[in-house]
């Protein structure tokens, strides 16, 4: 069978040209929450590299969505410089894809001068923090802010928001029972606990439908006991695509909980204790990294299985990610239905990726999933272990 990689894929009112998108994996090269130089030449690596669109990671809705200094702020005044950096991606021929979010209880008391929020008040040993719990007047100031950010994505000529709805972030405490223990509306049953999802999404849909591709990457599992388990999620799914979302990125895991089960491997705790922002969480983590961010075993693919639960419930565009590195990998999920892959990882290991396999299928990224891009973006640009950085 002849590989679907390099055939064209529509998502809403956008065209890709081929089925692999460079999924959102924070970049930490926004100092002052601003776009850089840095961050665009990147990108533009990346564009050449020939997929068929990138992703600007985890930018904030507002300064309560926060987690870092060096983490991009959705402000209208940034609004020519996403312009410049669109430009620049699009005569790669190459899509740009911004994540939209905001992390809830990940937030910083001392970068955002508040509690931070969540769906609940609860202790948080990551952040760390004691987050309060959202009133519904909060809930609409953040709904309002996510429509602000998308209208600055589709006036900076954008192709697609990514909404992130998963890994533990604010919508996925509000979708989580293990976060959200909230008495009224939104808490209890789904029903309630997807309330302020559909809020958030309704609000951005009814400013950005066909005028940019509305992507939400979303939780199959949050994986650990008392999270939110895949057959709520599937419901979740079926709601986002009564919504009229374009198409769903798959993944899993929560930040202050199961924090290896969105990638899998191991965590450098060494490393990632040297990149912490203060003596004391350097300690901390020293201490008991490995028990809050105990090792996940890699397997390539290692979501597929659960994707195709997605695949079998729902008829909108699907994106997989999770454990790419060969076209091997790709050919397997694009085969099962599947409608495009996000690579973050081997991208990171190798920006050509996709060009490379143009040359030789038989190509295979030689990331070991060390994750040590990941330690070190806690307060600096992400580099990879091997390469130092990316082939610019
Ligand atoms: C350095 C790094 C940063 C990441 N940052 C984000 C992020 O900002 N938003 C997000 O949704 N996922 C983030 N992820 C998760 C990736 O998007 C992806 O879901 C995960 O790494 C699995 O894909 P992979 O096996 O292709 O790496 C990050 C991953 C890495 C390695």
């Amino acid at each position: 069978m002849s590989s679907l990689l390099f055939t064209p894929i529509q998502l809403g009112p956008l065209v890709l040209k081929n089925r692999s998108i460079r999924a959102a994996a924070f970049e930490g090269m926004c100092p002052s929450h601003s776009i850089s130089k840095a961050l665009i030449d990147y990108h533009l690596a990346v564009a050449r590299g020939g997929v068929a669109m990138t992703t600007i990671a985890y930018a904030a809705v507002d300064k309560t969505g926060l987690s870092f200094p060096h983490q991009l702020l959705m402000q209208e005044s940034m609004q020519s410089d996403l312009k410049k950096m669109a430009e620049v991606i699009h005569r790669e021929n190459t899509a740009l894809s911004i994540q939209l979010g905001h992390c809830g209880d990940m937030a910083k008391h001392g970068l955002i001068g508040q509690r931070p929020w969540s769906a609940s008040s609860h202790l948080n040993l990551y952040a760390p923090c004691f987050a309060k719990e959202m009133k519904e007047s909060d809930m609409q100031y953040v709904a309002n802010n996510f429509v602000k950010a998308t209208q600055i994505a589709i006036n900076s000529g954008l192709d697609a928001i990514e909404i992130h709805a998963g890994h533990g972030y604010l919508i996925s405490q509000f979708l989580s029972p293990y976060t959200n223990q909230r008495q009224d509306a939104y808490g209890g049953t789904l029903e309630n606990r997807m309330r302020f999802m559909s809020m958030v999404m309704s609000a951005i849909l009814a400013v950005a439908k066909n005028k940019i591709a509305v992507l939400v990457k979303l939780n199959m599992r949050d994986g650990f006991d008392a999270g939110m388990p895949i057959e709520e999620s599937i419901q979740v799914s079926k709601r986002l695509e009564s919504l009229g979302v374009d198409a769903l990125v798959l993944s899993g895991g929560f930040v202050s909980k199961a924090p290896m089960y969105v990638m899998r491997g191991k965590m450098p705790i060494k490393t990632l204790a040297s990149r912490m922002d203060n003596k004391m969480m350097e300690v901390f983590t020293k201490l008991f990294g490995k028990q809050l961010v105990p090792d996940v075993p890699f397997t390539e693919n290692y979501f597929l299985s659960d994707a195709l639960r997605f695949r079998a419930a729902l008829t909108l565009p699907l994106i997989y990610v999770g454990g790419i590195l060969s076209q091997q990998n790709i050919d397997e999920v694009l085969d099962n239905g599947m409608d495009a892959v996000a690579i973050a990882r081997a991208l990171i290991r190798n920006p050509n990726f996709i060009n490379e396999l143009k040359n030789d299928a038989s190509f295979k990224v030689s990331c070991d999933t060390c994750n040590h891009c990941m330690a070190v973006m806690y307060n600096g640009p992400f580099e990879c272990n091997k390469t130092g950085g990316y082939h610019g």
